[in-house]
This record gives structure tokens, C-alpha cells and sequence, in this order.
């Protein structure tokens, strides 16, 4: 690999690309056919070859792809896995979700680090290895986890954490580092329609050609599809919306768009990674369906950057699917049926996986959600018409080709047809992936997955919410309680507080800071939940935290901001008094309102405090 990183470092960032580099980066442009919806692949590139992006590299880049220099440095800026400071040759990031905190990763993590010498955040001074932590990596159920300079690493134990800092030291390629560290298993305990039907590769395609894109679509609205991203649409209904949407004028490309939504960024999901492992053919078969029924001839996968190891596999079945002619010109022999796949991938953001921020970092920008309307059925990816489906999603959607919409619609409920795909973390003997019918009771899988002196549960990640142990009669279902697949449980030993601090602290961190309550009111959330943990908060701080709360959820631009306090309201009203237990044991209740009296001193003075600025960004 070519890596100039150590130069860099030692020179500043005032140091001149050499001709080398600058016929590496020009190599890596062309590579991506000087595209600049390919911006975020090619920084991507970058990092990898140099360790960061070099300043003179950014004016390279935006000479060669003809943008501004400032949109390249705000990409670069935006994702959590590009550097302007060279990274170490190691760049070690230690997954800190809940459910690897429940796996002792915080004691691993500074293990490592304390033998590593180096602190979070930080690259050591011999440029050798960087560490910190990232939000989850989508192991939960097999961790502690990481990422070794992009690779997933799984089940990290003190033992291994030893031999790491050995291979780390030795300076010993991670190509050779033993392969049992980025192992990945599926953990499939319960299988159903999906997971257990067989697709044999291409079949629900040849009943479609059979029966024709208007028949196909008809059977996917007979199923009842809905989406399994979270928000649950009617996948039938997205699809025939795009199919009748004004496609534009023909550029040459793809007058449609179908995109493959596998960032799968949710804390505790981790059902997406086994369905692209293991079903991968199932996943690309229903994106081909998509692409015939809405007359798309190009679809995208956008994967998260956590997955790269998925990569190599994903394009081989993609590659296959070529050889089989499931893919390119005339799929099947049917003339005008073309259609091809191509994997991108993410660098890092959690909000990327919302489909409208989504689209925006596939054309190569920062991922901050548009405003809607227009939706991506009429304004999506190059401004065209853009199915985007979640991957369970487009699984569902192939296997309902092959068998029918009754096959499907036969399963769950009257408004939750067919089955759901979970994934179980946390406190339970048997954590991993699950698959039910919609109606299934929760007590029924607490069961099945051995949980025990369960206290509650988080559905739906932490934008979903959480359920105490008087609600497990309920059931799976967009009646009742939907979801996009994150199920953690949490038995009698664990503190609700941290766990909600921890959900607090993943928002703040991932708010793409695009509009004032959200980016505000984040970090106003945790660091008031900080305050209440630490055991320094008084009675009105748990009402201002209850004020903000309800201020982000009303006015922040998109889902993210519009759930992100969550999992503070929904245990505030559960549990009062756990919240009230952590306050301080005396605290000062002011007899005089000091935030009154000097109300008017600051409106003589035009001076604004933080709660009048979100409120008047609410206003707007
Ligand atoms: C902050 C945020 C993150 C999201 N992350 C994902 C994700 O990782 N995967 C996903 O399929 N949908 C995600 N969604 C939902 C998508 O915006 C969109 O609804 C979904 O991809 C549509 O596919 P579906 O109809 O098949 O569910 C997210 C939404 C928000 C607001
Ligand atoms: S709500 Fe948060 S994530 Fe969404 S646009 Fe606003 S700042 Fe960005």
C-alpha cells in the first residue's frame, strides 16, 4: 500500500505533494471516473493511501473533480472516519455501544490503551497506532468489538487485547494477523419465512419476466410488504409512486434510481449484516425486481463504512449475478431489461442512514437530511425518481416474487403482514438473531432467547422505546410496537440511567448539527444527564431536562432530532423515581426566581440565553 502518512506527520501540513502522490490521488480520481458524486468513495481512498486528507490533496481533488475546495473539506469534515491529522499506521476504534459496555468493553478499552501508551483520540508519537471510540459497530451480540483500520474485530478479551499489542508493536501487516480476531458469526437461533426460504439464484426474476413489471408489482401490494427500515411505508406503494413518477429528461444514466438502504446504524441492529453475509442473493434479487418494476437501470447498495469487511463478499455475488446474467444488458435474454448493482459505502455517520441524507452522501456531500417533500419517489438520487428500500426489505420483496403475495400475507397481523427479522442483545443466555411473525408476544421471545429477571427493554434502538417488565404482554407489530430490528435487553443488575446517558451521549455525538434544536438541544440533554448521573442535579434540572426534550422532539428538521430524546421521555415517565433517587440529597430550591430577575437586564442588554435561542428556532 502506498503510505506517505509518516512523512506527513513529521513535516506538518504545509508539506508539497510530491509527484507520486500527486499521480496516486489522480490514479484514485480516475479510478472513480472523476466523479463527484463519487466523492465520498474517493476520500475514502485517500485516507487509506495517506492516513488522512492532506490539505493540497483537497485542492487536487476539487481541481480535478470541478467542485469547490470548500465542499471537499466539508465532506471531509462530516465523517467521522476521514482525519485532516494523519492517523497511526493502526487506527484501532473500540465499539461504545450499550451492549458492548455490558460485555466489559470499557475495561478492555483501557486496557488496550494504557498498553498501547496512547489515549483516546490520540496517535501515538511514533505515528505507530491511534485509538478511540466510535458509535456501534453492529457486533452487539459478539462483542467487545472494534474496528482495526476498518475491519471489524470481534469478542475482544484481555488475551487478545496482549497479542493485538504485540502484532501492533511488531509492526506485523493486519493481513496476517490471526483470523479467528474478525471472525463474524451469523447467530441465527430462529429462522422463518425469510431467512429459511430458499431462493435459488434468479427464480423470483424468471416469474417475474413471465408475468410481466405491472403482475409483480401487483403481488407485492397483495403482500401487505412494509418497510423494515423502521418508519414501516408500504413497500408497494413507494414502488408504483415511482413507477409513475415524471422520470426527466434522459442524461445518460438511469432515468430511476433503486437504492439498497445497509447502513444499519441503529445501536443493537445488526440484522442487515447477517442478511448481507449469508442472503446476500436474495437482497440483490429483490433490487432487480425493484429495477424492472420501476425501470430503473442502475440501483446502489450504500453500506456502512463498520462493514467493509462485507465488501469483498458482496461484490463477488454481485460479479456472479453478472456471470448468470441476473445483471447488465438483457437480463435473462429479455431485451430492454437492463440493470446493474454497485456497492457504496459510508465513512461513518449515523444520519446517513436516514434515505434522504443517504442519497446526499451517495452523490458525494455531506449527509444532511432535505427537506421533504419532495420525497426520493419523484426527487432522489441526480434529482430522479429513487426507490429506497431497507435490505430486509428487498429480501422480503424477492421471496414474494417467488411465492406470491398470500405466501406472505399469510403470516402476522391485519397491519403487519409477514415476519420480522430481530436482533437480541444484552442480557440473555442465546443473543443473536431471531426472526417471528408480526403478533408474536415479547414474553414469548424473552423466552425463547433465555432472558431472565428481565427489567426492561429497548425496541427499535435508541430512537425507539423503552418498555418496563408490566408491558410484555405486548406484541411485535406496527399495531403495537414496530421496529426496525434493535431489541437489548436489560435485566435487575443494570442502571437505567447509564444506559439512557449512553443513548444521550451516541445523539449528541451524532446529530449532523444542520438545524439549531437538534445540534443544541443534544448536547444540552447530555450534558444535563451528565449533571443528574454525576449526582449534582437538583429538582428543576430534571424539568429543564423534561423541557428540552420536548422542545427537540417538536422542532428538529428530521428523525433523528425527532427521537433523540426518546429514551430520556420514555423512562422519565416510567421510572420518576429513579431519576429523583440520583438527585442531591440537600438541594437549594431558590425562594427567588434569579432566571425572572434577570430576564429584563438581558433584554435590555439583546443578550439570549440557550433555552429563548431553541425556542425561538422552534418558532420558526
Ligand atoms: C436517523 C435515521 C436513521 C435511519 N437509519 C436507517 C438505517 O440504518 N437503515 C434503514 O433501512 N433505514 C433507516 N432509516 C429509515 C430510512 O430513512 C427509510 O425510511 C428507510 O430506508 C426506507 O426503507 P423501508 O421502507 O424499506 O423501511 C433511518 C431514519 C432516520 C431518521
Ligand atoms: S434533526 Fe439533527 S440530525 Fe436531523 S437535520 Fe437537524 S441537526 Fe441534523
Amino acid at each position: 500500500m502506498y503510505n506517505r502518512a509518516q512523512e506527513f506527520e513529521a513535516a506538518g501540513k504545509i508539506m508539497a505533494l510530491t509527484e507520486t502522490d500527486t499521480s496516486m490521488l489522480t490514479r484514485i480520481v480516475e479510478r472513480h471516473g472523476s466523479d463527484a458524486t463519487e466523492l465520498v468513495q474517493i476520500l475514502r481512498d485517500v485516507q487509506s493511501a495517506f492516513r488522512h486528507i492532506p490539505g493540497q490533496a483537497m485542492d487536487l481533488l476539487a481541481n480535478a473533480l470541478g467542485i469547490e475546495r470548500a465542499q471537499v473539506q466539508a465532506v471531509t469534515e462530516f465523517y467521522t472516519f476521514f482525519s485532516t491529522e494523519p492517523r497511526g499506521r493502526y487506527d484501532i476504534l473500540i465499539s461504545d455501544s450499550i451492549t458492548d459496555h455490558m460485555l466489559g468493553s470499557r475495561e478492555i478499552a483501557a486496557y488496550l490503551f494504557d498498553k498501547l501508551g496512547v489515549q483516546p483520540g490520540q496517535t501515538r508519537p511514533d505515528g505507530q497506532v491511534s485509538v478511540d471510540f466510535t458509535s456501534c459497530t453492529g457486533m452487539c451480540e459478539q462483542g467487545p468489538a472494534g474496528l482495526v483500520n476498518g475491519l471489524t474485530i470481534t469478542r475482544l478479551t484481555r488475551e487478545r487485547v496482549d497479542r493485538i499489542v504485540d502484532l501492533v508493536n511488531a509492526g506485523t501487516p493486519v493481513a496476517q494477523w490471526p483470523r479467528e480476531f474478525f471472525r463474524v458469526n451469523d447467530n441465527v437461533h430462529r429462522a422463518d419465512l425469510i431467512l429459511k426460504t430458499d431462493l435459488k439464484r434468479g427464480s423470483a426474476l424468471k416469474w417475474s419476466n413471465t408475468r410481466g413489471a405491472a403482475s409483480t408489482l401487483e403481488e407485492i401490494e397483495k403482500s401487505g410488504l412494509r418497510g423494515r427500515g423502521g418508519a414501516g411505508f408500504s413497500t408497494g406503494m413507494k414502488w408504483k409512486f415511482c413507477r409513475e413518477a415524471k422520470a426527466g429528461p434522459d442524461d445518460g444514466t438511469s432515468a430511476r434510481y433503486v437504492v439498497c438502504n445497509a447502513d444499519e446504524g441503529e445501536p443493537g441492529t445488526f440484522k442487515d449484516r447477517v442478511l448481507l453475509q449469508s442472503h446476500a442473493d436474495k437482497v440483490f434479487e429483490g433490487m432487480t425486481l425493484c429495477g424492472r418494476v420501476i425501470g430503473a437501470r442502475q440501483g446502489y447498495l450504500y453500506l456502512r463504512g463498520e462493514y467493509l469487511y462485507l465488501l469483498e463478499h458482496l461484490n463477488r455475488v454481485l460479479e456472479q449475478r453478472r456471470a448468470n446474467g441476473l445483471l447488465g444488458a438483457s437480463i435473462l435474454g429479455e431485451a430492454g431489461y437492463d440493470f446493474d448493482i454497485e456497492v457504496r459505502i459510508g465513512a461513518g455517520a449515523y444520519i446517513c442512514g436516514e434515505e434522504s441524507a443517504l442519497i446526499e452522501s451517495l452523490e458525494g456531500k455531506r449527509g444532511v437530511p432535505r427537506n421533504r417533500p419532495p420525497y426520493p419517489v419523484t426527487n432522489g438520487f441526480r434529482n430522479k425518481p429513487t426507490v429506497v428500500n431497507n435490505v430486509e426489505t428487498f429480501a422480503a420483496a424477492a421471496l414474494i416474487g417467488l411465492k406470491g403475495g398470500a405466501w406472505f400475507a399469510a403470516a402476522g397481523t391485519e397491519k403487519s403482514k409477514g415476519t420480522k427479522i430481530l436482533s437480541i442483545a444484552g442480557d440473555c443466555a442465546k443473543p443473536g438473531i431471531y426472526e417471528y411473525p408480526f403478533g408474536t408476544l415479547i414474553r414469548k421471545i424473552l423466552n425463547d432467547c433465555g432472558a431472565k429477571d428481565t427489567f426492561g427493554l429497548q425496541i427499535g434502538g435508541p430512537s425507539g422505546v423503552f418498555i418496563a417488565d408490566t408491558e410484555f404482554d405486548r406484541v411485535l407489530g406496527f399495531e403495537d410496537l414496530p421496529t426496525g430490528g434493535s431489541f437489548m435487553i436489560f435485566d435487575r443488575s443494570r442502571d437505567v440511567l447509564e444506559i439512557v446517558r449512553n443513548f444521550t451521549h451516541f445523539f449528541a455525538h451524532e446529530s449532523c448539527g444542520f438545524c439549531t434544536p437538534c445540534r443544541v438541544g443534544t448536547s444540552l440533554l447530555r450534558n444535563q444527564l451528565d449533571k443528574i448521573c454525576a449526582g449534582h442535579g437538583a429538582k428543576g434540572d430534571l424539568q429543564e431536562l423534561s423541557h428540552i426534550a420536548k422542545l427537540i422532539k417538536a422542532a428538529s428538521h428530521c428523525g433523528l432530532g425527532q427521537t433523540a430524546a426518546n429514551p430520556i421521555l420514555s423512562t422519565l415517565e416510567r421510572y420518576p423515581e429513579i431519576y429523583e433517587e440520583r438527585l442531591k440529597v440537600k438541594t437549594f430550591e431558590p425562594g427567588f426566581d434569579l432566571d425572572g430577575a434577570l430576564e429584563v437586564a438581558r433584554r435590555m442588554a439583546g443578550r439570549d440565553d440557550a433555552h429563548a435561542h431553541l425556542e425561538q428556532e422552534a418558532a420558526l
